[in-house]
């Protein structure tokens, strides 16, 4: 509903405003934020199941639930992430607002690499690349239309029919796709002024592309590495790039970074949006936005989505915390008479 009355355009305008917004006062002592933790299983195939929790201090917890289950869209029917997001008051631990995060992590991953794009990318960028053409690849290029005037765009994806189907999924952008099979994937990335790399590549199978012909500007937004030994970039472009990372602690764990010791990482993404003078010399430069996913990106996120929520007068107000009239006493409601069973009888 809220997507149908603001409209996805204006919605992914509102998220990246925000999100610099965020980037530009980011300030540590605020916030809480440790990287994420989870579980993986083969259930049967490869599942991992994470929590990425933020506390703003003196304020909430968010805490995302996120699922990567890869043989999703060819088995289940459903999509490789899958995610909700709640978020608690620090004044009582009361829960204000639960959300589906599916579309929040794909409209948040997309505007963070737009916001490193606009940050590092060539000022005459025009030719975009992506690989892998899942479902982030629909957000980082609709992401990317709204910052880059773009002229073309080439798409690559491993599984075939997933090359295939992607202009259908990104025409509301009005935008030329050229599908591109295996074999022409070094002309993708020799043409690219900005690729995105969004791949579910297995571990240890990555890079995704050959450093060769590369432009000398060439600007990655790298999202798919978000596991120990799974990455996507070629390490010798990482070692000649000015190499971003969405949230440094994580990426050294799970990200492009894994490979890379700290003297090679250049700045954070928030640095680079504080001090745009200090990093513009990386325009010139191969870059790469190492993108793992921050949970400030949800917080801010959800936020976004409750303001809308409250301004529009939708979304479901819903208790589900059993808090009775007596504090003291979680059995009170069921002796009043207000639990489901009496409350039949
Ligand atoms: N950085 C972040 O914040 C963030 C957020 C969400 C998702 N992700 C990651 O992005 C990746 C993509 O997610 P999605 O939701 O688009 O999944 P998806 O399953 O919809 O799409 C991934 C696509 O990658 C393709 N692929 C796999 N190996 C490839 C290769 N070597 N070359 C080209 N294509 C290849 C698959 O065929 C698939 O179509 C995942 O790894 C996910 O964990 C990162």
């Amino acid at each position: 509903m809220i997507v149908q009355r603001v409209g996805l355009n204006a919605l992914m305008d509102a998220m990246i405003a925000r999100l610099t917004s965020a980037f530009r006062q980011f300030e540590p002592a605020c916030y809480d934020i440790p990287p994420r933790s989870g579980f993986t299983y083969h259930n049967p195939y490869l599942g991992l199941l994470e929590w990425m929790p933020v506390m703003r201090r003196g304020a909430e917890v968010a805490i995302k639930v996120v699922g990567y289950h890869p043989a999703n869209p060819g088995s289940n029917g459903l999509p490789t992430i899958l995610s909700t997001i709640s978020t608690y008051d620090t004044h009582s631990g009361h829960l204000i607002g639960l959300a589906d995060a599916t579309f929040l992590t794909a409209l948040r991953t997309g505007a963070a690499s737009a916001i490193a794009s606009r940050a590092l990318m060539h000022p005459d960028s025009r030719v975009v690349g992506l690989i892998g053409a899942g479902a982030q690849a629909v957000a980082q290029l609709h992401a990317l239309s709204r910052v880059i005037e773009i002229d073309q765009v080439m798409v690559y994806d491993s599984n075939p029919a997933v090359t295939r189907t992607f202009s259908q999924r990104a025409d509301f952008l009005g935008l030329e796709v050229s599908p591109v099979e295996a074999h022409d994937l070094p002309r993708l990335v020799s043409e690219a002024d900005v690729l995105c790399t969004a791949t579910s590549v297995d571990i240890g199978d990555g890079e995704v592309f050959p450093d060769r012909d590369l432009k000398p500007h060439l600007h990655v937004n790298a999202v798919g590495a978000d596991f120990p030994g799974k990455f996507e970039v070629p390490l010798t472009l990482l070692q000649r790039s000015f190499v971003c990372p969405d949230f440094p602690e994580q990426a050294l764990k799970e990200g492009e970074c894994q490979r890379l010791g700290l003297d090679q990482i250049g700045a954070s993404l928030v640095e680079v949006i504080q001090q745009p003078e200090r990093y513009a010399y990386a325009r010139q430069t191969t870059s790469v936005f190492d993108s793992t996913g921050w949970a400030l990106e949800d917080q801010i996120a959800l936020q976004m989505l409750l303001d809308y929520a409250g301004e529009l007068g939708l979304g479901t107000p819903l208790e589900l915390e059993s808090a009775s009239d007596d504090p003291r006493n979680p059995y009170h409601f069921a002796r009043n008479g207000h639990s489901h069973h009496n409350s039949h009888s």
